[in-house]
């Protein structure tokens, strides 16, 4: 069984497995590398070669105990025929929404336009790289790939004001968001990957109507990962209320923020528990960053627990302050 999976399926708790959201990323040199020579990140993402290489990076310089593939949330929208762009440093731009193009779109069509995610997961587990190591493959929840669709850009600085003004629109895009979401994750697990995490980073934009938007989506994307046989990992980043959130969505693993208060849910969550720790502490030095990393170690100590950041790895982090993060987690007793 593999470190991560003693912890999320045996509730292993002498074992504490890493690995770091967007650790196939910017902070990497020979990403940049790589990332130089591809302007366009979506054809980045469809060449299966080059994002083989990109995943498996972070796994030869840390040995992290899971690859997580390199892609990126948005390839479900691009998939339905929405125009998805990423332009330097402004981050994501998404095109006008054509419901005719949207509601056209088959599983075929959406299978055969993400292809090369599917044959890169094929690729990765014949790799001697990821022998007793999961490889993640993941979604957006359907509440943060509408904000991206209808929001256009990063929510970073708020929705924009007509975001609820056309309801049909919402559930329509919430209809395909369901039908396709899944269909991405079955093609991953038919492709190899041993876990599935659903990242919904802007669930604490919901204000309201949290059943529709948050809960009932949610439940139904877990459900049907259950039932594909693949442990599902959710990540409601800003919601909360974590306890409530696990009682109804019920994940075999919830990643917490760093805004949650660890000491706290232990008590109030009785499934395995992964991530927490601001990113940004990896941007200080290290003596701070032991006195984290052992903080989060420490509480957890009696609770199946994977380490992981409250966020994606920020572009800043230097390469020695994560060499010693996972020494420290490594020694750990
Ligand atoms: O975790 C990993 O290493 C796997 C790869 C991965 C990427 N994106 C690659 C990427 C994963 C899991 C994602 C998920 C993702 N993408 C999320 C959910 C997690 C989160 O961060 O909240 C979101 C919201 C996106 C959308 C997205 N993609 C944004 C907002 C951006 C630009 C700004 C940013 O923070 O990087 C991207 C681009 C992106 N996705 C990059 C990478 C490595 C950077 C591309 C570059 O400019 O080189």
């Amino acid at each position: 069984m593999t470190p991560i999976k003693e912890c999320l399926v045996n509730k292993n708790t002498n074992t504490n497995p890493i690995w770091l959201m967007r650790q196939a990323g910017r902070y990497l040199p020979e990403f940049r590398d790589i990332r130089k020579h591809n302007t366009n990140f979506i054809t980045l993402c469809l060449n299966s070669d080059l994002s083989e290489t990109i995943t498996l990076q972070p796994i030869e310089r840390f040995n992290f105990d899971a690859a997580i593939i390199f892609s990126d949330i948005l390839m479900v929208p691009y998939g339905l025929g929405q125009k998805v762009e990423f332009k330097k440093n402004f981050g994501p731009n998404l095109g006008e929404i054509d419901l005719n193009v949207l509601s056209s779109i088959n599983e075929l069509t959406f299978s055969q336009r993400l292809s090369p995610i599917y044959k890169l997961l094929k690729n990765l587990t014949k790799s001697k790289k990821l022998e007793n190591k999961d490889l993640i493959g993941f979604v957006g929840a359907p509440w943060t790939l509408l904000v991206y669709m209808i929001n256009k850009i990063s929510p970073k600085n708020g929705l924009s004001e007509i975001f609820y003004n056309d309801p049909g629109l919402i559930d329509e895009l919430l209809r395909l968001l369901d039908k396709f979401i899944k269909i991405h994750i079955k093609n991953q697990v038919n492709s190899g990957a041993t876990i599935i995490q659903i990242f919904d980073s802007w669930a604490g934009l919901i204000k309201k109507d949290f059943d529709k938007y948050l809960y009932d989506p949610t439940v139904s994307l877990v459900n049907y990962t259950k039932e594909l046989g693949v442990p599902v990992v959710c990540f409601p980043r800003g919601i909360t209320d974590y306890p409530k959130f696990c009682e109804i969505v019920k994940p075999d693993m919830v990643n917490i923020d760093y805004n949650t208060k660890p000491e706290k849910l232990i008590e109030n969550i009785d499934i395995p528990i992964q991530g927490g720790m601001d990113p940004k502490i990896l941007l200080t030095d290290k003596k701070k960053l032991r006195y984290e990393v052992l903080r989060y170690l420490k509480i957890f100590r009696d609770h199946p627990y994977v380490f992981n950041l409250g966020h994606g790895i920020l572009p800043e982090t230097q390469i020695d302050m994560v060499d010693e993060l996972v020494k420290i987690v490594r020694e750990f007793k």
